[in-house]
Formats: C-alpha cells, structure tokens, sequence
C-alpha cells in the first residue's frame, strides 16, 4: 500500500491539485451580461458571425442567434464542408449531421440526414417539437418533411465533378483535392442576458464510408454548454473528439478553474497522449465562458477562428499546439 509520504511524492497528489484545489470555481465566474459575444470556427464563421451578432443586438435569445448563424453557411454552396455544396460520402451522397444546444440543457441533433439543407434548423426542431435528442437518415428526413422542410438535391456540380476525380483516382491527396476536408463550423453565442447556446454543423468527412458519422451532432462530442459554465465546439478529425467527449471534457475542464484557452490545450493533451505525440490530423476546440472569456486551441498550424464582440468581427489565427 502507498504511504502518504509515497503518494505525495510519486506526483499523483499533483496531478490531482487542480480539481481538488480548482483555481477558478464556478461560484468565482461572473455571468457576463450586455455584451453579447459569437464565436465559430474557420473564416466561414465571419459571415456566420453576423448573422448570429444581428439577433442579440436587438435582445435575441442565443438558440436563436447560433441557429441563424449557422444556416449561413449551410446554404453557401462555396461552403464545401457544410450543408448545401457540402462534399458527399463515397457513394456521392451529401450526408449531414448537426446537433444544437440551449442554456436550459436542451439538445436536439440529427445524423445521417439527406436532401435537407438545414440540418441545423431540423436539429432545432427535433428540440422543440419532440421528446428526443437525436434522430437518424430516413427518420431524421421524414420528420423534416413532416415539418415542412423541403426536398433538395445538395450535391453540386463542383462537389460532383471533385467526388468523381476521387473516385477515378482513390486519393484526396492530389493537387486537385481538398486540402482539409472537413471545416465543420461550431458557433457558440451569449445574449445580452448572459445566456449560451451552442450549434455544430457539417457534411462531415469527404469521401467517407457510406453510414459514417462523426463527432458534430454528438451532444458532449462536437459541442456542449452547460449555462452556469460555458460552452466548447469541435472542428476536424470527428473519431478522436468523439472517443474523448471532446466538448464535453473543454466545459468540464473549465469547471474546474482552468480558462477557456487551458481547457481546448487540455483536451487536446488528451489526443496527443492517445496518438503517441503524433496524431496526423486536425482538431481544433473554441470554448466560451459565462464571464464572457473565450479560447481556443488546435493541433496544428492553419486553423482560425471569427470573434464578434464590443462591436468588432474578426479572425484569429490559432498557432497548432504540435508546429
Ligand atoms: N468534425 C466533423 C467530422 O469529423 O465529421
């Protein structure tokens, strides 16, 4: 058995320091009111950003400011990681996956979901209208059909002719492919109250096997808020965030007394760790705070974020943790 001298000493007692002694409880925050804040990944999320800024302006709710955000680039065809234009499986088939969070722990996701152009506002309303949190494929779309969402065909022409080249050749690693091929966008938002919310949406991996779903509409996975802490979101390589509750573990790192930017390091350390130092893909987390403090953090060289608050909108490039 260990001695207390031995398990002061073997440094289990210091690994343990931060959540028996957090730096920052969440009794500490202060809920920031007035100043209403948006954060998303990639420079789609500038345009997203304002869309989301022009509905907490006026009072907006943050479920309502993510959802608008959102749908900016789900129907951009030029977006070729999300919605409408979104680059297909290997089948050529767009399938999308979103999921939405509001500050009462509310979620509503769909996976799998085809010919419906706004995932996201179908995950809003697997929200509102039903008692469930997920729905899949052909379920998903007949509840959107339900609802009155319409029937799309979201492959287009320059989607169709880049599947095809993937196919002839097997590789989206040649000149002609995508260089990162799955900018999902999370957007994250406090209103004027101090309220969160939080939405993910993406077509997901390109070229991947038929079925394939990733982390954007696992709530915990690709986004999470918890409103008297904050909310985290994920972009890139899905499988890793989803083995290691990616959002999820970014808020509850932050309940612990870590900042917003320690929290995405954190859970990042968790996949660097799993990967033996090396993992050979992109991950990226931003996380907002209650008090109002943000972060974000990536693996690798290239990932950006938008940030609209105090009356600017602006990039930020975020140096990888592993460059
Ligand atoms: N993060 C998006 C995906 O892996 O599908």
């Amino acid at each position: 058995m260990m001695t207390r001298r031995g398990f002061l000493k073997s440094g289990l007692f210091a690994s343990l320091i931060p959540s028996v002694f957090p730096q920052k409880t969440s009794n500490d925050l202060v809920r920031s009111r007035g100043n209403p804040t948006v954060i998303s990944t990639w420079v789609q999320g500038i345009e997203a950003n304002k869309d989301a800024m022009r509905i907490l302006r006026k009072g907006g709710m943050a479920i309502d400011a993510v959802e608008a955000g959102v749908r900016v680039p789900e129907g951009d065809p030029n977006i070729r990681s999300v919605g409408f234009g979104g680059r297909p499986d290997e089948d050529g088939h767009v399938t999308l996956d979103a999921c939405i969070m509001d500050s009462t722990g509310n979620a509503g996701a769909v996976a799998f979901l085809q010919d419906i152009k706004h995932p996201i506002s179908v995950a809003r309303k697997v929200m509102d209208r039903s008692d469930h949190v997920m729905l899949v494929g052909e379920g998903a779309k007949r509840f959107a059909l339900a609802h009155g969402f319409k029937e799309e065909n979201l492959l287009t022409d320059e989607s169709r002719e880049e599947w095809l080249k993937w196919k002839e050749n097997m590789s989206s690693t040649d000149d002609w492919g995508p260089n990162d091929n799955h900018d999902t966008i999370s957007l994250l938002a406090q209103d004027k109250k101090g309220n969160l919310a939080g939405a993910c949406t993406t077509s997901g991996l390109a070229y991947k096997i038929h079925g394939r779903v990733g982390d954007s509409p696992i709530i915990g996975a690709g986004m999470y808020c918890d409103n008297d802490i904050g909310a985290a979101g994920a972009t890139g390589r899905g499988e890793a965030v989803i083995k290691t509750a990616g959002s999820f573990l970014v808020v509850e790192l932050m309940r612990q007394g870590r900042t917003p930017q320690e929290a995405c390091e954190d859970a990042l350390r968790r996949i660097i760790k799993r990967k033996n130092g090396n993992p050979n893909f992109q991950i990226a987390y931003i996380a907002l705070r209650i008090d109002g403090e943000y972060g974000a953090a990536a693996l690798k060289d290239g990932f950006k974020y938008a940030l609209n608050s105090s009356g600017t909108n602006k990039l930020i490039d975020v140096k990888g943790m592993l460059s």
